[in-house]
């Protein structure tokens, strides 16, 4: 079944500088926490325990941060703080973490081919982690997909209502009604304006993609800002009857901006944190 976790992880996060000039933006912490640990520990429950992460020049905190630091154990042993580190101990034992790194910025369709030697031939889901996602009802958002694709074998993309006027932020889709928050995907447009998109079904930081989507991706054109678009690429599997679209359960907030961020801080202190569940 499903192993691998793609997490590109190459991008300047401008949205955040001067914070993000030194540091990867996928280090921002929410609360105590560095968001790419939220998307780590979503891809863990969903039973996802080869991590692949592609960064780029100045990522190297992100490998550092899914290591053991010595010093740090060696500090707090014995101590009452040794609790702040079960989480990240427990990612550590349970995973295991591999790198490559994008050389050249051209695009997500591109990030996740860079990503093609850790992966290999083998169906693998991909988490943005600006976009945190949370379900307090029950299953994450990974592992509703997962549980979606044992049942279709084919590409899902996790999608969410906006409005109309966002859709020029988003991957927008069209589709058919096949089940409950189901669509079979029919067109899919990057970053339309209102007046062109297809729908307000936009696509978040989410996927399950079946391999053939790298060759896609090879063959796939400079598309919206001259970068190659994953959903050009997903366009050509959907031609094809092959990508599912999921109106997820949960919330996601767009931690690639400051008011989504500043809600996932205040979400995450409010249900996390003060009850003692950020560890
Ligand atoms: C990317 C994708 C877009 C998707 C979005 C979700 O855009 O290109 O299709 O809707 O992620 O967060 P980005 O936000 O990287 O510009």
């Amino acid at each position: 079944m499903i192993k691998k976790c793609l997490f590109p992880a190459a991008g300047y996060g401008t949205r955040f500088l001067p914070a993000t000039k030194a540091m990867p933006k996928e280090m921002l912490p929410v609360v105590n926490k560095p968001l790419i640990q939220y998307g780590v520990e979503e891809a863990l429950d969903a039973g996802l325990t080869e991590i692949s992460i592609v960064t780029g020049r100045g990522k190297r905190a992100l490998e550092d941060h899914f290591d053991i630091s010595y010093e740090l154990e060696n500090q707090i042993k014995g101590t009452d703080k040794e609790k702040y580190l079960v989480g990240i101990r427990k990612l550590l034992d349970e995973c295991s973490f591999s790198y490559t790194r994008q050389t050249e910025m051209k695009g997500l369709g591109h990030a996740i081919l860079t990503g093609r030697p850790l992966i290999g031939d083998e169906p693998f889901a991909v988490v943005l982690a600006d976009d945190l996602c949370v379900n307090l009802e029950g299953d994450g958002v990974l592992t509703q997909m997962v549980k979606l694709y044992k049942q279709y074998r084919c590409t899902i993309v996790a999608i969410q209502e906006v409005d109309p006027q966002e859709t020029q932020k988003y991957g927008v889709i069209a589709g058919d009604l096949i089940g409950d928050d189901l669509y079979r995907v029919r067109n899919m447009v990057e970053k339309p304006k209102p007046e062109d998109a297809p729908s307000n079904l936009a696509i978040i930081g989410r996927y399950i993609l079946t391999p053939d989507i790298f060759k896609l991706i090879e063959e796939t054109e400079p598309g919206k800002g001259g970068e190659i678009q994953i959903t050009d690429a997903l366009m050509k599997q959907a031609q094809d009857g092959c990508v599912i679209a999921y109106k997820f359960k949960g919330t996601r907030f767009d931690c690639g901006g400051a008011e989504g961020y500043i809600e996932a801080t205040n979400f995450c202190f409010e249900h996390f944190y003060k009850t003692g569940k950020a560890y």
